[in-house]
């Protein structure tokens, strides 16, 4: 796909149609895939990046003076500029690579407690409708230095009452985890303003963009935040690769909690005492092998992207959204979290009254469309609004109008088909 050709001197947007030709899995699978959320498909550009680099130039990065090791380890740093200039990042020194948005959470969350940053008796911030992944890492935060962990609870919607954040810090908050887009409602935080209320008591502002950064315009600066969380393969990018976005000054001062070969400047025995100097950041913050051939692959995904525009991403997956909502509606489907797609980016989940989300996932199933069923790892989320789980579609770049059409059809067929059976036993749900 050109995502921008002129063709007859006019500048063409990208479609949908034009762009499932690069998408192989679409081709050959023919299922309608709904699941981008838990992980998106690849396009040819991203495999082929990949092949190519593993056939022709890879080696292992920052170890070799040989060609291939410096050629490699050029290649590796362009990814990490690529991908922070997504993002609008200060450089490559403020990106590092990790497996994925849960282990960049992680490793700020060790660092924190490993540099001394939260201590006991401090405050961590986070809200009910997190993912388990930007909940569980502040749990073990807050045990580890016996800080306290606040909850934001969500309101009837499963939204977040953020506007309340006021209630919930103090000057002893040291953190604010917020996930900017809900996996479960599709919801946007407003993470700017959140930021601007942190800082006004001197707290760290955390972003779990594992849901945002593949579908919207994502400007670390504009939103003014210390940490982003994203992770590759829900980008069109592989598995295996995720970025921790961090501020320099904040990357600078922090200890590395998972060190180990690639991470120091130097390493000497002193009294019995083994004595580090660490290396810059990222690095400092990359032990081991990291994901070399992935890093090619996400910085192809991220050029793909950049190619189609995040606008246009995010105005597609809006329409798309609307629809699902107003199809889905129709068919008395019980939709969780906010009824505007402006509020959304591409996810709807949704129960049929009475029915195990699962039978109706396995149901889509046998019609050749993917949904995720289940808590979808938002735990509490589910817990407040009293479902055992729910039905989610969310969209991306490659599904049409048509995708849509097809998933409301076929609830349509699995409500009527459920129509009369006996109820679900609702608490065997996972
Ligand atoms: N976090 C991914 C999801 O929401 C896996 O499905």
């Amino acid at each position: 796909m050109d995502a921008c050709s002129l063709s007859g001197g006019r500048l063409h947007m990208p479609s949908c149609d034009s762009i499932r030709g690069d998408f192989p899995e679409i081709r050959t699978r023919g299922v309608v895939y709904l699941d981008n959320a838990a992980s998106t498909l690849k396009p040819v550009q991203v495999l082929q990046a990949m092949d190519d680099f593993a056939r022709t130039r890879y080696a292992n990065v920052h170890r070799g003076v040989h060609r291939l090791s410096v050629e490699a380890s050029i290649e590796y740093e362009r990814a990490h500029e690529i991908v922070g200039s997504f993002i609008g990042a200060r450089g490559m020194e403020e990106v590092v690579f990790l497996r994925n948005t849960t282990e960049a959470l992680n490793t700020v969350a060790l660092s924190l407690a490993a540099s001394g940053i939260v201590e006991s008796g401090d405050e961590i911030v986070v809200s009910e409708a997190e993912h388990n992944s930007n909940l569980l890492p502040w749990r073990a935060l807050a045990r580890l230095t016996g800080a306290k962990l606040s909850i934001v609870p969500v309101n009837e919607e499963g939204v977040p009452e953020w506007e309340r954040l006021a209630e919930y810090v103090s000057e002893r908050t040291r953190v604010v985890a917020v996930g900017h887009v809900s996996n479960v409602t599709g919801y946007k935080a407003p993470v700017a303003r959140i930021a601007r209320e942190a800082r006004q008591v001197g707290a760290l502002v955390v972003v779990d963009g594992a849901q945002s950064v593949p579908h919207m315009p994502v400007d670390v600066r504009q939103i003014g935040v210390d940490f982003l969380a994203f992770s590759g393969h829900k980008m069109l990018g592989p598995t295996g690769i995720g970025v921790l976005w961090g501020r320099r000054d904040l990357l600078e001062e922090l200890e590395p909690p998972a060190p180990g070969g690639g991470t120091v400047a130097d390493v000497r025995l002193e009294s019995g005492m083994v004595r580090v100097e660490w290396e810059e950041p990222p690095w400092k913050f990359e032990a081991g092998t990291p994901p070399i051939i992935e890093a090619v692959g996400l910085a192809a995904a991220v050029e793909y992207l950049k190619g189609l525009g995040m606008e246009w991403v995010e105005s597609h997956e809006e329409e798309l959204t609307r629809l699902a909502l107003d199809l889905l509606e129709e068919i008395g489907v019980d939709i969780v979290g906010p009824k505007e797609a402006s509020k959304r980016a591409g996810i709807v989940s949704f129960n049929l009254p009475g029915v195990d989300p699962h039978h109706v996932g396995l149901a889509l199933s046998d019609r050749s469309i993917a949904v995720r069923t289940g808590k979808h790892c938002a735990f509490l989320l589910h817990q407040k609004l009293g479902l055992a789980g729910s039905v989610r579609a969310s969209f991306y770049i490659y599904n049409c109008p048509e995708d849509v059409e097809a998933l409301a059809r076929a609830v349509g067929e699995v409500a009527a088909g459920f129509r009369g059976a006996p109820p679900a036993n609702r608490a065997g749900v996972p």
